[in-house]
């Protein structure tokens, strides 16, 4: 079969470097990798006799946990050779995103080796052909760094990964998809990480126009249009900013003709200040990722046109920027939306949510959607409630929360659920509009927040709301990336439409 799945230029080379041996004389290469089960010795034997190196050696690592690992050094016609053995933990207990990390706990011990690296693994309880492909694009998404702005670049050294395959190789056409999510989970990171000055509204209008190329209908709804249709509540948010306020909503349209979609709806602020209720200097620039949602949401429409995915999905972002000008919004203005609610804009701040509200009301009236799903980065609070592990979600269907969690544990991208309930709705009760955009400062903010969005959810919409403000970034490395942008999301959605459209 011809495989034409699209890779960036930097994930081609990625895919050039790795290679598929079902045997492979191992002494080749500088680095030999051996991922096992603790409770298999036997297999580690088995490497270490096809190289001619002592067995005794199995005595250090019979004790490691799962990613644990141990370096060894041997000469061999003068060479330095190193071999790594890394733990795969217990034979039972492992999933298939435990493998993948697995990839990432490799990376940063070859990435200063400018060597040849072979991999061997005995991985079998996840599918046989896959647990070399995990392992190589773990390594990938732990490689990714920024380093466009700095003048001398630190690019990876590793010159070569060959995984060799005791049982068969990975079917390529599957080997091509897993890179080709990747590649958009490393797109969203670029995005996000890239600053406000140029990932804008424009540029990022840019981008989503170039899905055009491979088959997603792009429609751009602009600031005149915004306004005749109603859209007032995202059009507030933008006042204060010279950069001008867009619509995109991304039509992937590739599936049966059954009224079945899935519509996903991103946060875009390009840069959140705060508005007049402006933000404290300190940390501020985190801001410039306020439009990861969208990112998430545009990347994730990428992955399934790359992959000609026979899926009906509807991808919708909502563009401004929350800057403060003598124009800007004002704390106490009322604004009303497209659904024709009336909104008090209490805190200039809580923006994130007047956007979506136009936003989630366009595409459930014009697509009649049975899922939608949005992204944002919505609120500081759910990082008190969740830290940087899991994102929080909110949903009105207790079958799609199961659905989506499912398709978080498959691909180890982390969900939790709070409560989305009616005791909270006078939280966001207003003297003087229908409702207003912030909570009474009683707490629960991510919580209020999804109150207010559910009220431009229709009733017969199955909805999740889900809050990535928290897991969009981190201060420490994590398993699948180092310090900065996650790309959380784009794998999620993959997932979980993948599952939803093969019912
Ligand atoms: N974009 C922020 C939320 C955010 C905070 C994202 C930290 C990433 C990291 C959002 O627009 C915001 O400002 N939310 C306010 C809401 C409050 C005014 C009710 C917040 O969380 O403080
Ligand atoms: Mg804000
Ligand atoms: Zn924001």
């Amino acid at each position: 079969m011809e495989i034409d799945i699209e890779l960036s230029e930097s994930m081609e080379k990625w895919a050039d470097s790795v290679e598929f041996q079902e045997s492979y004389n191992l002494l080749l290469s500088d680095v030999i990798i051996i991922v096992s089960y603790s409770n298999d010795l036997s297999f580690i034997e088995s490497v270490l006799q096809d190289i001619s190196v002592n067995k005794s050696i199995t005595e250090y690592v019979k004790d490691l946990e799962y990613g644990q690992s141990k370096h060894f050094n041997f000469v061999l016609n003068n060479k330095l050779k190193e071999i790594i053995i890394v733990s795969a933990g217990n034979k039972n207990a492992i999933t298939k995103s435990d493998v993948e990390k697995l990839g990432g706990y490799i990376y940063p011990q070859i990435e200063t080796n400018n060597a040849k690296v072979a991999i061997v693994n005995n991985i079998e309880t996840i599918d046989l052909e896959d647990a070399a492909a995990s392992i190589t694009s773990g390594i990938i998404l732990k490689s990714w760094t920024f380093d466009k702005y700095f003048t001398k670049k630190n690019t990876c050294k590793v010159q070569s990964i060959t995984c060799v395959t005791n049982y068969v190789k990975p079917n390529e056409y599957r080997y091509k998809t897993l890179l080709s999510i990747d590649d958009c989970v490393l797109n969203v990171r670029s995005m996000v990480t890239e600053p406000a000055n140029v990932m804008n509204s424009e540029k990022i209008k840019d981008i989503a126009k170039d899905l055009k190329e491979i088959g997603v209908e792009v429609r751009i709804i602009d600031q005149k249009e915004m306004a005749k249709m109603g859209m007032n509540a995202l059009l507030g948010v933008n006042k204060g900013s010279d950069n001008p306020p867009y619509t995109i909503v991304m039509e992937y349209i590739n599936g049966e003709d059954d009224g079945n979609i899935i519509a996903l709806v991103g946060k875009g602020v390009t840069f959140d200040a705060g508005g007049i209720c402006l933000k404290p200097a300190n940390r501020m620039s985190e801001m410039k990722g306020d439009m990861t949602g969208a990112a998430v949401v545009l990347n994730t429409i990428k992955s399934l046109a790359l992959q000609k995915s026979k899926v009906n999905v509807i991808g919708a972002i909502g563009l401004v920027e929350n800057v403060i000008s003598s124009s800007a919004q004002r704390p106490g203005d009322v604004v009303q939306a497209m659904s024709g609610t009336t909104i008090e804009v209490d805190n200039t701040d809580a923006e994130g949510r007047l956007v979506l509200a136009d936003v989630l009301w366009h595409v459930q009236e014009r697509y009649g959607p049975k899922v939608v799903i949005d992204f944002a980065t919505l609120t500081g609070a759910i990082q008190v409630a969740l830290g940087h592990e899991f994102a929080g979600y909110m949903s009105n269907s207790d079958e799609l929360s199961q659905h989506l969690e499912k398709a978080s544990r498959n691909v180890g991208e982390k969900l939790w659920r709070l409560p989305l309930h009616n005791s909270y709705e006078p939280d966001i009760k207003s003297e003087i509009a229908d409702i207003k955009n912030v909570g009474c400062g009683r707490g629960a903010g991510s919580i209020t927040a999804a109150m207010f969005l559910q009220h431009f959810i229709k009733k017969a919409t199955k909805w999740a709301h889900i809050d990535i403000a928290a897991t969009e970034w981190d201060s420490k490395d994590r398993a699948l990336s180092q310090k900065g942008a996650t790309g959380f999301g784009v794998r999620l959605m993959n997932e979980f439409i993948k599952n939803f459209f093969s019912r």
